[in-house]
């Protein structure tokens, strides 16, 4: 075992989902060593058992034999690692709880491009298998600024062969990817019910985006539900993605949003994101708002996917996540909690049993199975609303609506602007707040202007400044907040959400039109950042 001297990085505080960099910053020599040895630092896995896999981008097979070496000269007890080190972040999930693991690292930028100069990211997720709460990031952080040595033993473990080998005193396993993830899944849903379905007429197409998703599904819709082969597109992961930005929404999946556009097109169309945490879910020529697929999967969910057949303890969603499922919840009478942006905060929620379904706006539905958000998770739901009311997509949503009214919802990101003029921008409009109540806007008045804090109910934690949210008196809103997940500059992100009871069937960027011009003049969008319309509108 060699003990090694170093000095420590700046900038290396995890975000909202870890750590995120571009792919030549984690490459320096050091840099990914003293994270990972900063995590070992800050939470004791001597002897335990951790679980490393990734999304399979650029520099994925490098950075795992690394933190198998790291693994090894801080006397992990086992570590069980993909098989191509290629692991989908729900399935890190599935592994840890399945395993009784102390942890595990998930090497992902998710949804962000990957390649030399695209983006690479680790995060670390705890015993309950979701992602690290605040207090474990800090501490990790903390490290990070003071560390001076790691310590890792020499060696290689061959990823592309199943088994045993030990490195130093640390026994490292290669695990079939798939086997505990397909098997959860056969739990939770009706296989038999979900293989009839797609045996019939139903055409699907599922698009894996190039990521770590496709083998995935290969196995769950084409082998084992009995899809027609081809179901699957884009199936095999590649370090760059194709070169794509693996992003499941209407602007990155464009080709299969053509695809279901079409009169002839299939039934069904989903895709997910580079690491398979989110999820895009389409009709014939429909497409479904993530807050809309929330509220829906929640609604449907007890009558027709077995594992929830006895209700719902609860629901929870994002702040900027629209309020659909909030209606959903009262309707069933049960609570529904609204948390800061990113999956962490669905976790003690998930642990104490005060909630089964949660979801944010970001293409991201999931539940108390594991504790990351689950993309395939959200189609096999889908499949089972679809199969058990044999309705179409649109039908399905057009019940809902009529049901509960709907949320008309759409997010505005405008991507690597400056930082300084976004830290301008958000300074110049918190120090406005007091005076905005009351003034008109959008046909309304602003009713509350507010910066989002959070208690979390089950361990009193609180988290500050995670969004200015301005609420109308008519039931609209406005939620201003920075991404903490960007790699380049800075990324605004604008939430508008307008809420109608019994018009259904505007369309959603007109309904949305006004506000997001009435935001974007209050925030002095154009004079500060220099540009004139968002760069992804979802
Ligand atoms: C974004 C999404 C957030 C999600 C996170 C990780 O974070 O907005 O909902 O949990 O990616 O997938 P942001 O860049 O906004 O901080
Ligand atoms: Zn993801």
């Amino acid at each position: 075992m060699a003990t090694i001297p170093t000095q420590p990085f700046a900038g290396q505080k995890p975000g909202t989902s870890g750590l995120r960099k571009k792919t030549r910053e984690f490459m320096q020599p050091g840099y990914l060593e003293n994270f990972i040895q900063s995590v070992f630092d800050a939470v004791d896995l001597d002897g335990q058992t951790l679980v490393v896999g990734g999304d399979g981008r650029y520099f994925n097979r490098e950075a795992i034999q690394t933190i198998l070496r790291l693994a090894a000269g801080n006397r992990v007890g086992r570590v069980l690692v993909a098989k191509d080190g290629i692991l989908s972040t729900p399935a890190v999930s599935c592994v840890i709880r399945e395993h009784g693991a102390a942890g595990g690292l998930v090497l992902s930028a998710s949804h962000n491009p990957g390649g030399p100069d695209a983006d690479f990211g680790i995060k670390y997720n705890a015993s309950n298998g979701g992602p690290a709460p605040e207090e474990i990031t800090e501490r990790i952080y903390r490290r990070t600024l003071e560390i001076d040595e790691y310590r890792m033993v020499d060696g290689y473990v061959d990823l592309e062969r199943l088994g045993s080998t030990r490195m130093g005193k640390t026994d490292v396993e290669v695990i079939d990817p798939l086997a505990d993830y397909v098997a959860l899944m056969e739990k939770i849903f009706d296989f038999d019910r979900l293989r009839d379905f797609l045996r019939g007429d139903f055409r699907m197409r599922f698009d894996g985006m190039n990521g770590v998703t496709g083998p995935f599904a290969r196995e769950i819709f084409e082998n084992l539900l009995g899809a027609p082969e081809g179901s699957v597109i884009r199936a095999t992961p590649l370090e760059d993605f194709g070169g794509e930005h693996p992003d499941p929404n209407l602007t990155y999946a464009a080709d299969l949003v053509a695809e279901l556009a079409g009169a002839h097109g299939p039934d069904f169309g989903a895709a997910c994101d580079g690491d398979g945490d989110r999820n895009l879910i389409l009709g014939r020529g429909s497409f479904v708002s993530p807050g809309d697929s929330l509220a829906i999967i929640a609604d449907m969910a007890p009558k027709c996917i077995p594992a929830y057949r006895n209700g719902l303890a609860g629901i929870a969603r994002s702040m900027p996540t629209s309020m659909a499922a909030d209606r959903v919840a009262a309707s069933l009478g049960i609570p529904c909690f609204e948390t800061p942006t990113g999956w962490k905060f669905f976790g003690s929620l998930l642990d104490a049993g005060r909630i089964t379904i949660c979801g944010e706006e970001s293409f991201g539905t999931g539940s108390n199975h594991v504790r990351e958000k689950d993309g395939l998770w959200a189609v096999l739901a889908w499949l089972s609303i679809l199969a058990h009311t044999g309705q179409s997509v649109s039908d399905v949503m057009q019940d809902h609506w009529r049901r509960f009214g709907r949320s008309y919802y759409q997010r505005h990101d405008y991507e690597n602007i400056s930082s300084s003029a976004a830290d301008a921008m958000m300074s110049s409009l918190r120090g406005r707040l007091g005076a905005l109540v009351g003034m008109e806007m959008a046909g309304s008045r602003i009713r509350v202007a507010d910066d989002f804090s959070y208690t979390d109910p089950v361990n009193g934690s609180v988290t500050k400044n995670q969004g200015t949210r301005l609420l109308l008196e008519d039931g609209s809103r406005a939620v201003i907040r920075l991404s903490g997940t960007g790699t380049e500059g800075a990324t605004l992100r604008l939430y508008f959400e307008a809420y109608s009871k019994d018009e259904i069937a505007q369309n959603p960027s007109e309904r949305i039109c006004p506000l997001a011009d009435a935001v974007g003049a209050l925030l002095e969008l154009n004079a500060r950042v220099g540009r004139a319309a968002p760069d992804v509108v979802t």
